[in-house]
């Protein structure tokens, strides 16, 4: 008999928000995600949360970006409104989860500020990302899930929620994330692809062992984080385990958009049964450690997991 078992409430979705549309905008490399608007966004919030799925994380596409990402931290900015849209549809009935970054915003598609010579600037970067999450906060983020990578964020953003009264408000903390060509749908969904050079600075090369992923977790955790992240998923099960079993915290894993988009292109193709694929391999993570899992067939899932086997 199977003993690994997924449950509807370990899922969370990942939804986009796109400013100044009026229909939600398909995604070529991700067929059946959408860039959404913000009233499509609250009837896929409430769809998931009908089909039982435990937490949403949302993502802003802002309609202008500058070189300090203005929009992520601005009151009216997309994801605030979102939030806020949010609160009054579906609060209290999903965990409200927000990503914590500045790719989304910043018109060169890096995660932090750059210096004049173009690189990024890690400590400056550091007060950005505190400020958002304050805003992320005050407009009903219930988690903020701080994913740039950069040396300290996970302490920079607990000391501005503690400062501002959300001490209990969680930080899940992405630890262990890989500079991954898994990512690539993602830069569509995003509008964030990096305009110069590539994300290898800030995040982790594959290529390097676990016990270095188990250090970056270890940091966070001490900088107060409350559950931390594996990213992406599928080729990373054996960091998965490890962290799983060297933590006393919740574990996530992110099957990210070209684990989704490689699935779903394989199955158009007739290649692959979809299914199945979809099944073995929320399985595998799940088994791999993962309490929470990210993924873009949450809704989908949690439908099949509630039908009567
Ligand atoms: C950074 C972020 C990324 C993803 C989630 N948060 C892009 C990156 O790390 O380069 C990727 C998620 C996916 O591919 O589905 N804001």
């Amino acid at each position: 008999m199977s003993n690994v078992r997924l449950h509807p409430a370990d899922l969370v979705l990942p939804l986009f928000v796109k400013e100044g549309v009026d229909q939600p905008v398909a995604l070529t490399s991700m067929p059946g995600v959408v860039q959404h608007t913000r009233s499509s966004l609250l009837k896929a919030a409430v769809e998931a949360v009908e089909a039982g799925v435990g937490g949403l994380i949302l993502f802003g596409v802002p309609a202008a970006k500058d070189a300090r990402g203005s929009a992520a931290d601005d009151p009216a900015g997309i994801v605030q409104l979102a939030l806020a849209d949010l609160v009054a549809e579906v609060g209290g009935d999903i965990v409200l989860m927000t990503d914590l970054c500045l790719d989304e915003y910043t018109d060169h598609g890096h995660c932090g500020l750059l210096t004049d010579a173009g690189e990024v600037d890690n400590d400056a970067t550091l007060a950005r990302y505190a400020s958002i999450a304050v805003a992320q906060a005050r407009a009903g983020a219930e988690v903020v899930a701080p994913s740039g990578m950069m040396d300290g964020q996970v302490g920079a953003i607990r000391a501005a929620l503690d400062a501002e009264g959300f001490t209990d408000l969680p930080v899940l903390a992405y630890s262990a994330k890989y500079a991954s060509a898994f990512y690539g749908p993602f830069r569509e969904a995003a509008e964030c692809a990096p305009q110069f050079g590539d994300r290898t600075g800030y995040q982790q090369d594959p290529a390097r062992s676990v016990a270095e992923a188990l250090r970056e977790v270890a940091l966070d955790l001490a900088e107060g984080a409350d559950a931390v992240m594996v990213k992406p998923a599928l080729a990373y099960l054996d960091v998965l385990r490890a962290v799983a079993d060297t933590v006393d915290v919740p574990v996530a894993a992110y099957q990210v958009s070209g684990e989704y988009a490689m699935v779903e292109a394989a199955a158009a193709a007739g290649w692959i049964d979809r299914d199945r694929a979809i099944a073995e391999t929320l399985t595998a993570i799940h088994r791999a450690g993962a309490d929470i899992i990210l993924t873009y067939w949450a809704v989908e899932v949690a439908r099949g997991l509630a039908a009567p086997r």
